[in-house]
């Protein structure tokens, strides 16, 4: 793989181990990231943090989970959502986890517009992130399968998954899922 390359894993059935995938390819870059630092700064070696604190080279969001989080950090405020750290981390973190993408039950123009502007920005500045989803994005490319109703949504979710699509090719992972093939532990 030529890095930096984004990957698209997605499953029909949860619990197939996406989620588990992603976050050990996100620890390993970090780990990777640190020993890079480590070489090349001589402050990092003397053990001085040289970083701004908002510094996140890797970054997890949960798709659904973060934008809310975001909407709360707006809500009642004067910022505006693109000051939001949230936003600004997914925006230009050198690896990013988008977990869950596309999952959201109601598709908002809020939702929808956010995910544009940051897959937007991440294949122009050639950032690698690694998606996790139970859909394959392909369906917002065509009228048939697109689940948004307003017309101009779909055509933003359209730009979106045409955007993803460029950025995962080679690299969209279909996990071979089955109500039998969930993982996760059952109490
Ligand atoms: N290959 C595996 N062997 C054993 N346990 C695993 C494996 N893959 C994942 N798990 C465990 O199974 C659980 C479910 O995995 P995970 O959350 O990654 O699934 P997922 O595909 O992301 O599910 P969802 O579609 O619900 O997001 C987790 O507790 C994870 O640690
Ligand atoms: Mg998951």
């Amino acid at each position: 793989m030529k890095l930096p390359q984004s990957v698209y894993l997605f499953s029909r059935y949860p619990g197939i181990g996406k989620t588990h995938l992603a976050v050990a390819a996100l620890k390993e870059a970090a780990r990777k990231i640190a020993e890079e630092e480590y070489k090349n700064r001589e402050t990092v070696r003397q053990g001085i943090f040289p970083y701004h604190p908002n510094w996140a080279p890797v970054y997890f969001l949960n798709v659904s989970e973060g934008l809310m989080d975001i909407k709360n950090d707006i809500d009642g405020g004067e910022k505006d959502f693109s000051q939001s750290q949230i936003y600004q981390n997914v925006k230009l973190s050198r690896l990013v986890v988008l977990d869950d993408i596309f999952n959201e039950i109601r598709f908002s123009p809020f939702v929808l517009e956010t995910l544009l502007y940051w897959v937007d920005y991440r294949l122009k500045n050639n950032l690698a992130t690694i998606f996790t989803s139970n859909h394959n994005f392909e369906i917002f490319l065509s009228e048939e399968t697109t689940p948004v109703t307003n017309e101009r949504l779909r055509a933003v979710a359209r730009n979106t998954a045409s955007r993803v699509s460029k950025m995962v090719q080679g690299y969209k992972l279909a996990l071979d899922s089955s109500p039998q093939t969930d993982y996760r532990r059952k109490y």
